[in-house]
């Protein structure tokens, strides 16, 4: 009798010992890691690009993995992207249109944001004002403020602008004569009140002729994430 007890004691003892083991390996394979947010997530994916001034040029893969030290030093690491959506926008309707299409490529997104914000006063363009004054003079080069460290990166680079009498505003020429895009796939898009795409780019192009041009759209300033990708998706550059 007291053969068979001690085995069924000994049995027990098995079987309560495989059921904790049994218990530790899903509870440690369910529990998500601790630090899985901060792996996956830099803090810049938190803020939307008009928060990030100069910094709005979005990696669209950051892996944050800096070596130690170089936290302190601004950062514009190469993303793994190869598309830029660089744009120009007075009262944010390039802006949206921008965005959309950056979301839909996977794109990186850079804001050319003056040196000297354009007020109210300076787009009042049925006054002399300093929008009208710019666009009246060839040689007009707006400054911005600050660059696209990292612009051989990019093969293909949308660039957008709002329609200021006919042309891109005179920043645009100043962005486009800052780098170099020889070999690079330009294309230029833009939002209007009424005006068609024309030859708004023209001087754009030549100040670029290293680059290879596509046709160029126009955009409504409410223009849906459906009408830009539907744009998108025809050039054939994914
Ligand atoms: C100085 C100035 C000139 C403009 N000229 C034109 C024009 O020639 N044709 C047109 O359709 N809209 C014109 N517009 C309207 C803008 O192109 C339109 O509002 C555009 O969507 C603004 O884009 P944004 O919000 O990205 O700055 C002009 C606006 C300004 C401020």
């Amino acid at each position: 009798m007291k053969r068979i007890t001690a085995i069924l004691l000994a049995v027990l003892m098995v079987l309560s010992l495989a059921a904790c083991a049994g218990e530790t390996g899903t509870a440690g394979g369910a529990e998500p890691p601790q630090n899985s947010t901060a792996a996956t997530q830099t803090p810049d994916e938190t803020k939307v690009p008009s928060e990030m001034g100069n910094e709005s040029q979005r990696p669209s893969e950051t892996p944050d993995t800096a070596p130690d030290g170089a936290a302190s030093e601004p950062r514009q690491e190469p993303t793994g992207s190869k598309i830029l959506v660089a744009y120009f926008s007075a009262t944010n309707n390039t802006e949206g249109v921008a965005q959309k299409l950056a979301d839909g490529l996977g794109a990186d997104l850079y804001e050319i944001v003056p040196e000297q914000p354009y007020t109210d006063e300076d787009l009042d363009y049925n006054s002399d004002c300093r929008a009208n004054r710019e666009q009246n003079d060839s040689t007009a080069r707006p400054a911005i403020s600050g660059t696209v460290d990292n612009m051989e990166q990019y093969d293909v680079v949308f660039l957008g602008y709002p329609i200021w009498w006919g042309e891109a505003p005179k920043i645009m020429s100043t962005f486009i004569e800052s780098y170099d895009f020889s070999g690079k796939t330009i294309i230029p898009f833009c939002t209007s009140g009424s005006s068609r795409f024309g030859d708004s780019d023209s001087a754009l192009r030549s100040a670029a002729s290293g680059a290879t041009w596509l046709d160029g759209h126009r955009f409504s300033a409410g223009a849906s994430a459906e009408d830009v990708m539907a744009w998108a998706d025809g050039l054939g550059i994914k």
